[in-house]
């Protein structure tokens, strides 16, 4: 399948079946990066109500800035985790003071603050900039290895930069931000880890996981 075909299906598969998230109808960097930061280690279910009251109580980088940490882990009560609204808080501060509280606007500048890896500084670079770079998280990792049968080791250093590769290719230089959300929710809601229903897939013609019949075995995590 060609780089355009490939996009044109996985748009039209989004534009039907993606849910209605409240983190996709906003361009606003501070609440994508919460709904990122919060989606890293919790479900969409659980995690959603957290993201409305923790937008409702600090609605802006300068106010979570000026919380008390203390108010901030306990809205995080039950999310576990906690270093991650520590690092949030921490950040927020630096965001603030070093950058006027506008957040750098590229992948590679988010990547410097703390708390935020390649896949979250690309979500936010892609979804509230529009930069063309891949944000790829473990639903993606399995989207594209079973569908063009990548075999590297999404664990290791080498077999990431080849997924990095192959994506920098196949992303959508025109909507980068709809291609970015439409991989990971085709990974969350249609290529499931476990029975993925593949007589409904789009790409049922092409999938080489399909066709091979290797759902089950890609993507590869070696053992370490
Ligand atoms: N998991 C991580 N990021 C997500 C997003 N933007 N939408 C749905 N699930 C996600």
């Amino acid at each position: 399948i060609d780089v355009l075909e490939f996009n044109k299906k996985l748009k039209t598969w989004y534009l039907r079946n993606h849910r209605k998230l409240p983190w996709r109808e906003t361009n606003d960097p501070y609440k994508i990066w919460l709904s990122e930061i919060i989606l890293q280690q919790t479900r969409v279910a659980q995690g959603t109500p957290y993201y409305e009251r923790f937008v409702t109580a600090y609605p802006t980088v300068e106010a979570l800035a000026g919380a008390d940490e203390k108010d901030v882990l306990r809205l995080w009560q039950g999310l576990g985790y906690y270093s991650r609204a520590r690092n949030m808080h921490f950040t927020a501060r630096q965001i603030v003071a070093e950058f006027d509280a506008r957040f750098p606007a590229t992948a590679v500048k988010l990547e410097k603050l703390k708390g935020l890896g390649a896949y979250t500084a690309a979500a936010i670079a892609s979804f509230a900039f529009n930069e063309v770079v891949p944000a790829i998280d473990g639903n993606v990792y399995r989207v594209m290895a079973r569908i063009f049968g990548i075999y590297s080791d999404i664990l290791s250093p080498a077999g990431k930069k080849e997924f990095l590769d192959i994506a920098r290719q196949l992303i959508s230089t025109s909507d980068p931000a709809t291609y970015n959300q439409a991989m990971i929710e085709f990974g969350a809601i249609q290529c499931v880890p476990v029975s993925p229903d593949c007589e409904v897939c789009p790409f049922n013609t092409v999938c080489y996981a399909y066709l091979h019949k290797v759902q089950a075995a890609l993507p590869v995590k070696a053992k370490k």
